[in-house]
């Protein structure tokens, strides 16, 4: 991690110097669009500074904004921290700021499926164009780096497959092809925090902070944690898009990040223990957890990441009928069907193996069977493998 303190440390006190708490122990929620200044010259200092923290106007953050910020810049290590609505818009608006027409970006072929949509709908009317990767494809990268490609865009490990993509290499590879390349990372598995993607050469590290950072499945929020290089660029970008989170979601990010380590030290035990257990039922033809040798890219993940989160998927030996599918997922006493993850709660869902190579372009590795993504909350471990256990026996 880049703080000098601890994670577990870093996470109870990041942010929370006085100008923010005000004496108390959280931060203050300051909701406002106007802010009000006494005197002409308070007004013009307000301006002067509006870029760095200076109380100016709702849409540049209050001190319950520059908390978040702070927080997530000592956390992740970078110059600057922009606050967006939501994950999505936080992916979109980064892309955005650094590209233009006539401009060309890559993209992992197995990157959260929204992320490929925009650039395939959205960029594509403004002419940017958008070479989908393999994100196994290493220092390989390199040769699709052509004079205009502006933006190397990484999600790892990616949506639904979990491959980990060896970023050092493709850091490096590409860097060496053009060294102003934009590298941005979505960041969001690893909590921004399990893997230092700044420290890998990263110049932006994007989380949809409604997972993890939030944890409680009740508020949307993104944030971009860009290093020195970038951070004028986006700040002012993004600000121009209108870009902002709301002051109680800040505060309740803030609230949620307080306990990011130990919620993440739990998710990654219970997680393990039941894709272990997953990994011997003979219903199941591979497990795809980062930490397991059976999951593509598990060396890198040893190498580079300082634990794991709570989601993963496994792939059945074969495809489910619809009547299987009903019988399997209807009748689930704790795990609940839902798009999202990162909260308390385990979740279920599943992608046929014709979805899935439809939302992997550039990626030439067919499954089999039915691929089932779960997220393992903080319940007993027991209890949900109980819980997978009776589903297994309603298909068997
Ligand atoms: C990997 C990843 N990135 C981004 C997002 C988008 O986040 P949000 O739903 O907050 O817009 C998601 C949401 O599921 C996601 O899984």
């Amino acid at each position: 991690m880049p703080s000098s303190k601890k994670l577990a440390t870093a996470v109870v006190h990041a942010g929370r110097t006085s100008r923010y708490t005000q004496s108390a122990v959280n931060p203050v929620v300051q909701r406002a669009s106007s802010l009000t200044f006494e005197s002409l010259a308070d007004k013009k200092d307000a301006t002067q500074n509006r870029a760095n923290k200076a109380l100016f106007y709702g849409r540049r953050g209050t001190l319950t904004h520059f908390a978040l910020q702070d927080a997530m810049c000592e956390l992740e290590g970078g110059a600057g921290c922009y606050l967006f609505p939501c994950g999505a818009a936080a992916v979109t608006n980064t892309i955005l700021a650094f590209v233009k027409s006539g401009d060309h970006l890559l993209v992992s072929g197995a990157a959260y499926e929204p992320t490929q949509e925009f650039c395939q709908q959205v960029l594509a009317r403004f002419g940017v164009a958008t070479t989908f990767y393999d994100p196994m494809a290493g220092a390989e990268i390199a040769k699709l780096i052509r004079p205009e490609t502006k933006v190397l865009f990484l999600e790892s490990p990616s949506s639904l497959t979990l491959e980990v993509s060896d970023i050092p290499a493709m850091v490096q590879a590409a860097r060496a092809v053009n060294p102003e390349i934009v590298i941005i990372i979505d960041n969001t598995w690893a909590a921004g925090v399990l893997f230092p993607a700044l420290d890998f050469g990263v110049d932006i590290s994007v989380q949809a902070g409604t997972k993890y950072l939030v944890g409680h499945s009740d508020v949307m929020i993104g944030t971009a944690v860009a290093n020195a290089r970038t951070w004028d660029t986006l700040r002012e970008q993004a600000y121009l898009m209108g870009q902002m989170a709301d002051a109680d979601s800040a505060y309740t990010t803030l609230r949620g990040l307080r306990t990011l380590k130990v919620r993440l030290a739990q998710h990654e035990q219970s997680s393990l223990e039941v894709a272990k257990w997953l990994s011997k039922r003979p219903e199941v033809a591979r497990v795809f957890h980062p930490a397991l040798p059976s999951c593509l890219g598990h060396e890198h993940f040893v190498r580079d990441f300082s634990g794991s989160s709570g989601l993963f998927s496994f792939e059945l030996t074969r495809t489910l009928s619809h009547d299987e599918l009903e019988r399997f997922f209807d009748h689930f006493s704790l795990f609940t069907m839902a798009y999202s993850w990162g909260g308390f709660e385990s979740l279920i869902l599943y992608n046929q193996p014709s979805e899935i190579a439809r939302i992997r372009p550039g990626i030439e590795r067919p499954l089999q069977g039915t691929l089932i993504r779960v997220h393992i909350g903080l319940e007993a471990v027991d209890d949900l493998i109980a819980d997978l256990e009776r589903a297994f026996a309603r298909i068997a």
